[in-house]
């Protein structure tokens, strides 16, 4: 492949670079509106440490203090607390209103400046993801607004939204005041898989721009792949020229499908606009048989559960694609083998009682043991169905009987514990 180099004279030096790459790093910052963007070749995950990173540099050069500590919703992807493990951040999980998934947090602006203010200090921040794998978008424009009240920047993990600023209306985290996020291009764009973009909003370009280059070469590799850096730079050109008019068909498309399968009895939730999520359980089906059906008719959702299936659509997919999904609407057993809607399973609020930090767990000693034996014991490692990679219980806190019951409901039967001394 001629173009998988890296980083030799005359095609620059990806977090340190005057030349083609930090060209292309400005006409992205340019497109999505921000003060400041960087490509990233190891996806939304390098990304998330390297976010969690600024704000520990800063924060040390400021105060130079005990360990810092984030605001956070429950819902968070893995790498966030690999990334707590690697700085040694604390977690402070914000309430969240009765769900029904792991996969979604239901957080009001009055719920996080009430969380605020029962805080004995000040965090370093407030992380939410949004969207999430159920296509649920949280208030931003409201936290965010909540969070410059007190001086507290909000980072979002919107790895499944980099294509929200190209909406007729946008609704990029950015767009809503967002300080930094994370956008994996590789899930919703037509870049290679890895390619991502960590942004920092114009208004905290000043603050975190100094810090991004070492902490994103703190956690990256050495040799990033010019085939993703050029993924990248070719999708600035799509998103410069036809997306945001294919995006916009797209949409309508979306829309049209989903009152047809409303028509044809499914039940469809609302979510973000490029997603498609089917409340199968409301049918009477577990969503993963239903996404084992589906795989009959030639379609992979991106995810199920035990309620739902979870379809993501990009301007790529082809008229067969659709013809597909239209088939396969007439000859389900959602359908064609009516059956009672499922009993709804609430998810437990989990009361989190940390008995280590994140970091002593995740590198203590440990041990795998069946779920019900846990219960008592210390979580060493985020055991995660992947996806949606979303831990039931985080490393440090004391395993519950509401965290094992969840376990079991997303088929995990074995968990890692510390040993020894944490007994
Ligand atoms: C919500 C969320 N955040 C972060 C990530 C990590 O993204 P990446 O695969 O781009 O590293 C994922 C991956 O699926 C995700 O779903």
């Amino acid at each position: 492949e001629p173009y998988d180099i890296t980083e030799i004279p005359g095609a620059d030096v990806l977090h340190h670079g005057n030349g083609i790459l930090a060209e292309s790093q400005e006409n992205a910052a340019r497109l999505f509106g921000s003060g400041a963007t960087h490509y990233s070749t190891e996806g939304s995950s390098l990304c998330i440490k390297a976010m969690l990173a600024i704000l520990k540099m800063e924060h040390e050069v400021e105060h130079e203090q005990e360990r810092p500590f984030l605001l956070a919703a429950r819902n968070v992807h893995r790498s966030l607390v690999d990334a707590c493990a690697l700085l040694d951040f604390s977690l402070c999980f914000l309430p969240s209103q009765e769900q029904a998934n792991i996969c979604s947090t239901r957080l009001s602006k009055e719920m996080l400046e009430k969380a605020i203010l029962h805080c004995k200090e000040k965090p370093l921040g407030v992380y939410i993801t949004s969207p999430d794998y159920l296509g649920q978008m949280t208030d931003i424009a409201g936290l965010s607004a909540v969070c410059k009240k007190y001086e507290l920047p909000l980072l979002v993990d919107n790895a499944h939204g980099a294509y929200l600023h190209f909406l007729k209306q946008p609704m990029h985290p950015l767009d809503f005041g967002a300080a930094m996020c994370c956008d994996s291009a590789h899930k919703t764009l037509p870049a290679l898989t890895g390619a991502a973009y960590l942004h920092i909003h114009r208004d905290y370009r000043e603050r975190f721009e100094p810090y991004a280059a070492q902490a994103l070469t703190l956690f990256g590799s050495t040799s990033p792949s010019y085939l993703l850096l050029q993924s990248l730079d070719l999708c600035n050109q799509y998103l410069s020229q036809e997306y945001p008019q294919s995006l916009e068909r797209l949409v309508e498309k979306i829309t049209l499908i989903k009152k047809e399968l409303l028509s044809c009895g499914i039940c469809v939730e609302p979510s973000e606009p490029l997603k498609i999520v089917l409340n199968t359980a409301q049918n009477g089906y577990e969503g993963t048989v239903i996404a084992e059906e589906m795989r009959e008719f030639a379609l992979e959702c991106e995810y199920a559960d035990w309620q739902s299936v979870v379809l993501m659509v990009t301007p790529e997919n082809t008229e067969t694609d659709w013809k597909r999904l239209r088939y396969w609407a007439l000859e389900t057993k959602l359908v064609k083998e009516i059956r009672k809607a499922l009993p709804q399973k609430a998810v437990p609020s989990l009361q989190t009682e940390w008995a280590l930090t994140i970091r002593e767990a995740a590198f203590a000693r440990h041990t795998m043991l069946p779920v019900r034996e846990a219960v008592g014991k210390i979580c060493a490692a985020e055991t995660v169905s992947c996806p949606p990679a979303i831990p039931i219980a985080v490393c440090g806190e004391r395993i519950t009987e509401e965290m094992a019951e969840l376990f079991l409901q997303y088929g995990i039967e074995e968990v890692c514990v510390c040993t020894d001394k944490w007994e």
